[in-house]
């Protein structure tokens, strides 16, 4: 019998797309770690939002925790490292009082912002930080200051309703992975109530996030669906799903392995966009597009937005261990 040929499908793969200087640096720090030290090591909340990235790192001896106190006590000589999201102020000072070896994967870019909240607090500025709630960057971030410090604003509407605690001049910072076009509107609206309020001198939305959004709004408004490939934690891969929906895309779904393809919602489809978060390794990806090679006759298409040459050093303990590796 004649095969029934497979129906023809391009996949449009977003560029840039998947791992962000920071999640590379994060995950670094956790394998660097591992050898130089043995296992186990202990890390602070999931090192970057992907589960298959934990797991792959769980196999070769890291124990993931959400705080402190779970180390056994017998266990405190180990190391422990801090998620690339950052963590408040009184993470390193109790890991300090206990006595314990931490190394800090926060992302620098995310360090940065910490930085600003500091610079503003000693200018005497009320601070703002657009954010989501209960974001482990945003609970980083807010913990960079004393309680009740930073007001947090989520939507437009937050904007609109801030009412300022002080009269000291105030300050907004944001956390790194939001929607830049949903930032820009609650910016629009902070400043247009305040017109004095200090802004970044550069976009706290890190570039990675900005590279992501921007190819997904090239490619979503030519294609019949869209996949991020991405765990539904993760803050920039959900943002990138709502730019693909925005973006005038029917389909457009947020999925961390291909075993989660909802197949009747890609029924009869010619055109697909494909994109990664920033914490999801390019395997996954891969893998989705097998997944479609099964029943399509798949062309794949890179549609390049930017260039990404951005690299971090690594904490200085671990240095050796890479120079050793080279
Ligand atoms: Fe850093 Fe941006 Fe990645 S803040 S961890 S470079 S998504």
């Amino acid at each position: 019998l004649a095969q029934t040929p497979k129906p023809p499908l391009t996949v449009f793969l977003c560029a840039p797309r998947g791992f962000c200087a920071g999640v590379d640096r994060a995950i670094q720090i956790v394998e660097l770690a591992l050898k130089k030290f043995g296992q186990p090591v202990y890390v602070r909340h999931e090192i970057v939002h992907n589960k298959f990235v934990v797991d792959g790192l769980k196999a070769k001896g890291a124990v993931f925790v959400e705080e402190l106190d779970e180390i056994p006590a017998d266990h405190r000589d180990r190391p422990v490292i801090f998620s690339a999201h950052g963590v408040p102020k009184s993470v390193p000072a109790d890991a300090q009082s206990r006595q314990m070896f931490f190394l800090d994967a926060t992302c620098p870019l995310v360090s940065k912002v910490h930085k600003e909240a500091e610079i503003h607090f000693r200018r005497d500025r009320e601070i703002l930080l657009i954010g989501h709630a209960g974001h482990p960057e945003v609970i980083g971030t807010m913990g960079q200051l004393p309680d009740g410090t930073v007001s947090l604003i989520e939507t437009e509407e937050d904007a609109r309703r801030f009412v300022r605690r002080t009269d000291k001049p105030l300050a907004f910072i944001t956390q790194t992975t939001l929607s830049v076009d949903d930032t820009a509107g609650i910016v629009a609206v902070l400043q247009e109530r305040f017109p004095d309020i200090v802004a970044p001198h550069k976009e706290d939305i890190c570039y990675a996030t900005t590279n992501r959004q921007e190819a997904v709004k090239v490619v979503a408004p030519k294609v019949d669906a869209m996949i991020v490939v991405g765990a539904p934690n993760s803050s920039n891969s959900q943002r990138l799903r709502e730019v693909g929906e925005r973006a005038g895309c029917r389909v457009s779904h947020l999925i961390q392995r291909a075993s989660e393809i909802d197949w009747a919602a890609f029924e009869g489809i010619s055109t697909l966009g494909l994109t990664a978060g920033a914490s999801a390794p390019e395997t996954l990806v891969e893998e989705i597009i097998a997944a479609f090679a099964e029943r399509h006759d798949v062309t794949v298409e890179i549609v390049r937005t930017a260039e990404e040459t951005i690299a971090f050093n690594l904490p200085r303990e671990l240095r050796d261990q890479r120079d050793a590796a080279e």
